[in-house]
């Protein structure tokens, strides 16, 4: 109350003084000046513009909120003051693709209040960076009301309709796990997800995304009636797009921008909106795992219980052997417990996520584990029906923090949510809600999280470290008819300026019938390179990578996945892309490049190395006469000493790719 008391006092000694300030116009530079942010208050009405040098990049865009019973806030608008500020610190990563981030931006803000009866306040906080702009609304707490109902959010980003434009559908069943469509935006009629990375006439490439959703719907993108590109917020069943108490702030809204498409992949906005976490969290260890998992996906085991039941003790114990001798530190069970008998879609809303299926004797599995220095990745599947789950959800963590076990694999699938008794997008409110719900219990247990069928990622790992990994996009899950090359050469600048993602990599059983991957075998090794994530599945059966070919394992032993510093070389949305990364902790550098249907040849400058010593480059390529469709499994394996001054040739067979380790020679080599 005294907050809403000394602010009536403020606005009153303002209006006191002068008369309200309905035309106004701000201009917010990036710390190195090239982007220029336009804030415009015109007769009361607010927008904004972006512009790079001379480019425009975004006109004119309307902002605003429309609550409940109420005229939207977005005109009638008057300025009560203006602050600026500027930032630029660096700051250290728990874990990810780099381990030090820049953040540099300029800021303004502006309190606004309506010279309308109901006067309310809304703030803008703008953002200006040298490779992108942000902004977010904050709902001050009113002198009128404390709850509010957000109807809808006004927010546009007017880019020029011809521009091309890379997304995924939303509100369909099957979440974000789509084929990416290239669309000139004008055909943008029917919301899509973020990032929605757009590549401007003038060559600009924009990728619009927000940053720290919590509790609030999430921003999905389309045209309106007027062909402007407006927010659509998810809504909840009832068609509210959030319910939320004051002060209230939203996401932060997020354009990136880049002269090219790897440009993009240098962003770290995202991240940068997000909040240091407010606890430590080096007790998170980022992994690679193997799983009682694809021998599901080929028919070979099953999740339900039989005589093929996959996730049985002495499958376990021999995993958990196997992951010693491959030199990988976790394991993932998929279908230990209950609720995969029969129709287990629908078997959701009874699982029971604590007693283990008689011929899986998880505590003894998690033992023997333990006593191997192997962490067990536990697995729920809700199915989406939130209510079950969260009636056991601490009990049910609680259950395996006293196992010792410390990483959990939760899944969604379904095509909606059931929360409350009531049908509800994954990336509703109460959706969001629930994650982040599922999220910081998780941080109480000292469990790191890779949530398959997710909320999208907006950076909030920043703040919650123990969200290692996320789906989110279609995976190799998808293989055996759904997924085309291309897509790999797609998600880095779209699916991937999001964050981490678990694509389950390493899949050797290319030509298997039920499950035929897109894919060579060198390919299988590049994504440990190009999809980064937190945690890393090695997702094929062990006995591929210790008989059929341990040649081409050495790769995925090796590879590390946690990272120093990233460098992208080059790409082309949907043809290819190269990227090296330099382990943390270490010495070595890692590349990995993929190709989309075509063959592709690529020169890599070495000049990334970090100095003139000599490093032994392991080079794992397809060889001259491999193909995704006749000649998958034709890998070459060759190494070679390089320096900094020297580059590498590869060649790209059609739907093929590369993984190259490069050495640091020790004293004495
Ligand atoms: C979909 C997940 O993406 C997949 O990894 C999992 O095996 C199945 N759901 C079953 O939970
Ligand atoms: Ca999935």
């Amino acid at each position: 109350m005294l907050m809403v008391k000394l602010l009536q006092n403020f606005l009153n000694w303002v209006r006191g003084i002068k008369s309200p300030v309905t035309d106004a116009e701000k201009t917010l530079l990036s710390p190195d000046g090239t982007i220029k942010l336009k804030i415009t208050l015109r007769q009361g009405h607010i927008s904004y513009s972006v512009m790079r040098g001379d480019a425009i990049l975004i006109r004119d865009s309307k902002l605003g909120i429309k609550v409940k019973d109420l005229p939207p806030i977005t005109d009638h608008l008057s300025v009560v003051r203006t602050t600026e500020k500027s930032v630029n610190e660096t700051w250290e990563t728990v874990w990810g693709e780099e381990r030090l981030i820049v953040n540099a931006y300029n800021e303004i803000t502006l309190y606004l209040s309506e010279t309308s009866k109901s006067e309310r306040l809304f703030t803008l906080r703008f953002r200006a960076f040298n490779d992108g702009i942000a902004f977010r609304y904050e709902l001050p707490p009113q002198p009128a009301f404390s709850r509010i109902e957000i109807e809808d959010e006004l927010t546009e980003f007017n880019v020029d309709l011809n521009a091309n434009s890379w997304s995924i559908p939303a509100y369909q069943p099957d979440r974000y796990e789509y084929n990416y469509e290239k669309k000139p935006v004008y055909e943008l009629e029917k919301s899509v997800h973020t990032p929605l990375t757009i590549i401007l006439p003038n060559k600009y490439h924009l990728s619009i995304h927000e940053a720290a959703l919590y509790n609030y719907g999430e921003m999905t993108i389309k045209l309106d009636e007027w062909k402007a590109l407006k927010s659509d917020i998810t809504p909840l069943s009832d068609g509210i797009k959030a319910r939320v108490e004051l002060p209230f702030n939203t996401p932060w809204r997020l354009v990136m921008i880049a002269n090219s498409p790897i440009g993009l992949i240098k962003n770290h906005i995202m991240l940068n909106l997000n909040d240091p976490p407010t606890e430590d969290y080096s007790w998170v260890r980022p992994i690679k795992f193997l799983g009682i998992w694809w021998a599901m996906y080929v028919g070979e085991w099953t999740w339900a219980s039989g005589p093929r039941h996959g996730a049985t003790t002495q499958h376990a114990i021999e995993y958990i052997d196997a992951c010693s001798r491959l030199g990988v530190q976790g394991l993932l069970l998929e279908g230990w417990n209950g609720g995969w008998d029969g129709d287990w879609l629908q078997n959701g809303k009874t699982t029971d996520f604590i007693h283990p299926m008689p011929d899986c004797d998880l505590p003894g599995i998690a033992e023997y584990a333990r006593a191997k220095g192997i962490d067990i990745v536990g697995h729920h599947e809700t199915v989406g029906f939130i209510d079950n789950y969260e009636a056991q959800l601490e009990a049910s963590y609680k259950y395996y923090a006293d196992l010792g076990i410390r990483y959990i694999k939760p899944g969604y699938a379904g095509s909606m949510m059931s929360i409350q008794g009531k049908r509800e997008y994954h990336h509703s409110q109460l959706g969001v809600l629930h994650y982040q719900k599922s999220l910081e219990l998780a941080a109480k247990y000292h469990i790191c999280l890779d949530v398959h069928e997710p909320i999208k990622g907006t950076g909030i790992e920043r703040t919650f470290p123990n969200l290692l990994t996320r789906e989110g996009a279609r995976g190799q899950e998808y293989e055996g008819g759904a997924l085309s090359p291309s897509h790999a050469c797609i998600l880095p600048f779209t699916r991937l300026l999001s964050g981490a993602m678990d694509y389950t990599p390493g899949i050797f059983d290319i030509t298997n019938t039920t499950k035929r991957l897109s894919s060579t075998l060198a390919r299988q090794l590049a994504y440990f390179v190009t999809i980064p994530s937190g945690m890393q599945m090695a997702a094929d059966r062990p006995h591929f990578y210790e008989e059929v070919n341990p040649g081409a394992y050495k790769f995925i032993r090796d590879v590390p996945v946690n990272w120093e510093h990233s460098v992208p070389i080059l790409g082309s949305i949907g043809e290819y892309y190269v990227i090296a990364r330099k382990e943390r902790n270490g010495d070595n550098w890692f590349i990995g490049g993929v190709t989309n249907e075509e063959a592709h040849k690529v020169r890599i400058p070495l000049d990334f190395l970090d100095d003139s010593s000599t490093y032994t480059a392991e080079i794992y390529r397809d060889s001259e006469t491999a193909h995704f469709r006749d000649n998958p499994l034709d890998i070459h394996i060759e190494t070679t000493e390089v320096t900094k001054n020297n580059y590498i040739d590869v060649w790209m067979a059609p739907g093929g790719g590369f993984a190259i380790a490069i050495k640091k020679h020790t004293q004495g080599q």
